[in-house]
């Protein structure tokens, strides 16, 4: 980067741009910014081909665009790519790509012969259309980080969650990891609202199915509030599987918390169903769009984000934003 561009960086104001799939977050995250939206046209072809054009001139400007890989996933990596390339065409000093819920993280490794090791072909498109950084919240797992070879700022929104909990006025609770391999992550969240933690023992049978084998640490559940902590809610079928298990080894209320609301298939009909309490998820995915069982709350990382572009954008730590949460 030339001394020009990087005057030009740190005097203007950051350029934020949301795309479709994450609109009332970015809208959110300006808010807090106290910045305009930057206007996007963004419209399809017949044939289904999109068409995007960035509508201010956004020379030299530190840019951010703001987009889950949500469903339908395909159609926004898509749309993350045209508007990462069109920015960069429009001569943006920096382009960071915002992927608060980043899809395709979950075929991180060649576990079995022949697949395709998609979130490494995802990172490696998002870097060739043009982004010069990503900030994202909770990947899936943390190495996918070096997929990149560009700075990745990696936000953890487990404290919104936690901050939620901490203000509910909720007694006598014991967290529990829905899955061993979460365990890391739930002991952190166990530390921080100073809780026991116990374990359920998963096995998944099939891709998306799951059942509860045992549960390690069952004798604090009787009679003792549960916090289930995840990092996504997809089918909802771990979460619903681990709620059953719990109740009948005498839990009182069941509560599931996850950063990103999948909530695919049957989820929201499963959770409905489930003696589950109140699912409480954060905005990373946007649920806009459809309408909510009264027992989902939608908790917004805008304040999180906007943190985080204020940092990135003042060559500032964006580390001290959050406690962090080994996985
Ligand atoms: C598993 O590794 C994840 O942490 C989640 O537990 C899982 O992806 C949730 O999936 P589902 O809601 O479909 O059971």
């Amino acid at each position: 980067m030339n001394r020009l561009s990087h005057y030009s960086l740190v005097c203007e104001a950051p350029v934020v741009i949301p795309g479709p799939a994450s609109r009332k977050l970015g809208e959110e995250i300006c808010q807090h910014l106290g910045i305009e939206v930057t206007g996007l046209e963004m419209r399809r072809f017949s044939d289904s081909e999109t068409f995007v054009k960035v509508l201010d001139n956004i020379r030299g400007r530190d840019v951010f665009i703001i987009q889950s890989t949500s469903t339908p996933t395909n159609d926004h990596v898509m749309e993350l790519l045209l508007m990462l390339d069109a920015a960069h065409r429009a001569s943006a000093a920096r382009i960071t790509a915002v992927i608060p819920y980043f899809g395709y993280a979950r075929q991180d490794r060649k576990d079995q012969g022949r697949v395709a090791l998609s979130a490494k072909l995802v990172a490696n498109i998002i870097t060739t259309a043009g982004a010069d950084r990503v900030l994202t919240v909770d990947l899936h797992s943390g190495q996918i980080q070096g997929f990149f070879d560009i700075p990745v700022d990696h936000l953890q929104a487990g404290q919104v969650l936690v901050d939620y909990v901490q203000n509910s006025g909720l007694e006598d609770f014991i967290v529990v990891s829905p899955d061993v391999g979460n365990v890391k992550l739930a002991r952190n969240y166990a530390d921080m609202v100073h809780a026991p933690l116990a374990i359920v023992d998963k096995r998944r049978t099939a891709p998306n199915v799951s059942e509860v084998m045992s549960i390690i640490g069952d004798e604090d559940i009787p009679g003792r509030n549960v916090l289930i902590f995840d990092d996504m809610i997809d089918t909802a079928g771990t979460i619903c599987n681990a709620s059953h298990a719990l109740r009948e080894r005498g839990a009182k209320d069941v509560y599931a918390l996850a950063v990103h609301g999948v909530l695919s298939g049957k989820a929201l009909e499963r959770l409905e169903a489930s003696p589950i309490r109140e699912v409480v998820l954060t905005n990373t995915i946007s649920q806009v769009d459809r309408p909510l069982p009264e027992k989902i709350r939608v908790l917004s990382v805008a304040p999180l984000i906007a943190g985080a572009i204020e940092r990135i954008h003042d060559h500032r730590s964006v580390s001290d934003l959050f406690q962090s949460m080994a996985r």
